[in-house]
């Protein structure tokens, strides 16, 4: 399916909403009458906040680090301080961000959807500290850290002399909460995720590569449960060809648009 819009009408209710990006009349239309709508982010989402992404040329992380040397369990077994060290760097990074536009929309959109789920590869919590109340976490989160050897999420932890810091309960190290390249999802985010996927009207697909299993099967799930798939991102992915629409702009120019239309 292509956009469906009627040029002059399209430029008419744009000028009326003061929208500068071009927003289809169907997906407004589509919104409106949505029961659910479910929403998918990827690193592109917080990029407007100067948080990195991690495949774009020159500024993603994997252009400059190698993830097998940092975000995988043998990687810290290897060199725990090393990894430490990368994700306390992200870790100060992202406390010192904010929120962009295209995180505020979201929020927005959660309180005019009947029924809304926001799913999120980030691991940043730029979502929550937006306001959206109910995030599922498939990556985990960067700002809590959890002990290598047992798993338990620790709520509070000292930096040390020694780095990687140990666990208060049985000594050894503490890592970042995020999952790591072969390590399995929570269980219940990604059972979440699918269910979700599976019962909107509405799939959103924002800043991400598609690239990345099990969450880049999720649009494609959404096809097949007969949704209306948007991507909204400056460059084309797998998704793009299959995606009903495909808004070509940053999530925060492009979300607020969307919001002023509905
Ligand atoms: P990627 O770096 O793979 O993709 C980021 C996407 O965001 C690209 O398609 C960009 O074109 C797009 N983008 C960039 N700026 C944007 C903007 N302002 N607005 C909208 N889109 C924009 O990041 P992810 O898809 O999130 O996993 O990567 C998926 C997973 O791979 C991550 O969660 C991480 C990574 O390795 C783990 O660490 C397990």
């Amino acid at each position: 399916m292509g956009l469906k819009m009627n040029p002059p009408e399209e430029h008419l209710n744009r000028q009326m909403a003061g929208v500068a990006f071009p927003i289809p009349s169907g997906l407004v239309q589509a919104l409106r009458n949505a029961r659910h709508v479910t929403v998918l982010t990827g690193s592109g989402i917080s990029a407007e906040s100067g948080v990195p992404t991690f495949r774009d040329a020159q500024t993603g992380l994997w252009s400059k680090f190698k993830p097998e040397e940092l975000a995988t369990r043998g990687a810290f077994q290897r060199n725990p301080k090393l990894v430490w060290d990368w994700y306390a760097w992200r870790r100060e990074l992202v406390a010192q961000a904010q929120p962009n536009a295209a995180h505020l929309a979201l929020v927005e959109l959660e309180r005019r959807a009947s029924g809304f789920t926001l799913i999120t590869q980030n691991v940043d919590g730029l979502h929550q500290r937006a306001g959206s109340r109910d995030v599922v976490e498939l990556h985990g989160n960067i700002t809590r850290v959890k002990c290598f050897e047992e798993g338990l999420v620790v709520p509070t932890w000292k930096e040390t002399d020694e780095t990687p810091p140990r666990c208060p309960r049985c000594g050894g190290r503490l890592r970042p909460d995020v999952v790591w390249f072969g390590e399995m999802l929570p269980a219940d985010a990604i059972d979440r995720a699918f269910a979700a996927s599976q019962a909107c009207n509405v799939f959103f697909s924002i800043g991400t590569s598609t690239l990345v299993h099990p969450a880049a099967a999720l649009p494609f799930e959404a096809l097949q449960h007969t949704a209306m798939v948007v991507e909204i991102n400056p460059c084309s992915t797998p998704l793009t060809a299959r995606a009903h629409y495909a808004l070509r702009g940053t999530a925060g120019e492009v979300l607020p648009d969307l919001l002023r239309m509905l």
